[in-house]
């Protein structure tokens, strides 16, 4: 609670209302007595004005394009840390020491198999099935597997996190590429013992009965560090939408299930799946992308730049200038020569000197670039929005522990203003 006061002229009357401070600096007015005193609620479709809660895992300074996970840096985090010790410091809120490290890996790598029936599931999805559906119906059956550590008693549930978060963060891998191999039409292959965690899931991927799939120690780092950036993102739509379901106490596979859910629309993680379709659709067209950028400045078009623009982010978002740097990286290693890259520095570059862009603040997000190093790693495109997925189970799991263990945390239930029709009585059939 900061000392600060707002105060509010309403009705001719004044009311004073508490501010709160966060450890960043950023400041809220506290509404939270407001419709008691006032009778007044307030209004913010899209909630971009409006504090859903208080955390502590994720800060972003979207002016600013700053990202720190528990404090630490994304850039230091990309540079000198990995995906799994990331996703303990999430969870846990602190670096782990060697042997925490140790035991924490130790426990998502043995427990990357999953139950025969569950496998059998999988396979009974029609081809046409999106992983994204699959995912989402899959890590809720999960849950049905492990009893024990989803019983929607909450402080049951809580005491086991450890164990339910190293299930959900090592089988959301196997799973997504078990999607993948049905639709394909594949046989599943079994996890090798000893992989690293990206290189065991390339090899669910993409394994052939007969052989291994080797893999290239740099993709297999240029994947961990995809999964990395997008391991959180404070109050996103879909970390939001996990909170909302676990504010209701809901265990965290249903609470996960639901975030997949949400981040499948293409206006979050959807995007970086619409990002490499609208550059393969400029590219076939013979555009240079000038008349598509025309066209998404059109109101009503229906176009929009994928991978452009973000409700916090007013500046670059720091995820993408990485994601970005290792485009190149990674395609001269693979020695891929994809000209969706030129596309995209081409349509950055115009849409960043194009007063539409400018005036609104709409710079590349995490999803521009990320398709680039994904398809030249081999993940058809279907795939994209389930790394991400894969990518944010950490993140998910930090905030579905946050609310569990806040003692006050109320069940989120937002008010509405009614636009409907008042009241009148019921017209018989003969009088329509
Ligand atoms: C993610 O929230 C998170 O943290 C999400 C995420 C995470 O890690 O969880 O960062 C991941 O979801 C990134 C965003 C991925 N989505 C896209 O790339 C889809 C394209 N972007 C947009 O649809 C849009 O920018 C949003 C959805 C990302 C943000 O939308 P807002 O904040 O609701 O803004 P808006 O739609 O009201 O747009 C404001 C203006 C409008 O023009 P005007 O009405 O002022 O004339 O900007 C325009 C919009 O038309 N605009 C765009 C645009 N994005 C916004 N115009 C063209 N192309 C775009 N991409």
């Amino acid at each position: 609670m900061s000392q600060k006061k707002a105060i509010l002229k309403l009705d001719d009357k004044e009311f004073v209302l508490d501010t709160l401070v966060g450890t960043e600096g950023e400041r809220a007015v506290d509404v939270r007595t407001l419709r008691d005193t006032t009778g007044y609620i307030t209004f913010d479709d899209g909630y971009a004005n409006t504090g859903a809660c208080e955390s502590k895992v994720t800060f972003i300074d979207g002016e600013k394009g700053i990202l720190r996970y528990r404090g630490y840096s994304i850039e230091e985090l990309a540079e000198k840390s990995t995906f799994i010790e990331t996703a303990y410091l999430l969870i846990y809120g602190e670096l782990p020491t060697a042997e925490q490290l140790k035991s924490f890996k130790a426990r998502i790598l043995d427990n990357a198999q999953i139950h025969e029936g569950l496998r059998i599931a999988i396979s009974g999805f029609p081809s046409t099935a999106h992983p994204m559906a699959v995912l989402s119906a899959t890590l809720n059956t999960l849950g049905c597997y492990y009893p024990e550590l989803g019983t929607n008693e909450r402080a049951h549930d809580l005491a086991q996190l450890d164990e339910a978060a190293t299930v959900l963060i090592s089988k959301v891998r196997t799973l997504a590429a078990l999607a993948h191999r049905a639709k394909e039409g594949q046989p599943s292959v079994f996890p090798k013992p000893g992989n690293d965690y990206c290189s065991n899931f390339l090899h669910l991927m993409f394994a052939q009965p007969h052989a291994d799939h080797v893999v290239h120690p740099e993709v297999a780092r240029a994947l961990d560090l995809i999964l990395l950036l997008h391991a959180d993102h404070e109050q996103n739509c879909s970390t939001s939408t996990v909170r909302m379901v676990a504010s209701g106490g809901a265990n965290l596979f249903a609470s996960v299930s639901a975030g997949v859910c949400a981040l499948w629309g293409p206006l979050h993680g959807g995007a970086n799946q619409a990002v490499i379709e609208m550059l393969e659709e400029i590219h076939k067209s013979g555009d240079d992308g000038s008349r598509f950028i025309e066209a998404a400045k059109q109101k009503g078009s229906g176009v929009r730049l994928m991978g452009f623009g973000h409700r916090v982010y007013k500046n670059y978002d720091p995820r993408a200038k990485i994601i970005k740097a290792q485009c190149d990286k990674v395609l001269k290693l693979l020695n891929v020569n994809d000209p969706l890259l030129a596309i995209a520095m081409r349509l950055e570059e115009a849409a960043l000197n194009d007063p539409y862009f400018k005036q609104r603040n709409l710079y590349p997000n995490v999803d521009f670039y990320s398709g680039i190093i994904l398809k030249a790693i081999g993940i058809p495109t279907e795939m994209f929005t389930v790394i991400f997925a894969i990518g944010r189970m950490p993140g998910w799991i930090s905030h579905w522990k946050e609310i569990a263990e806040s003692p006050k945390q109320k069940i989120h239930r937002p008010r509405q203003i009614y636009m409907g029709n008042t009241e009148r009585a019921y017209v018989p059939m003969e009088k329509r």
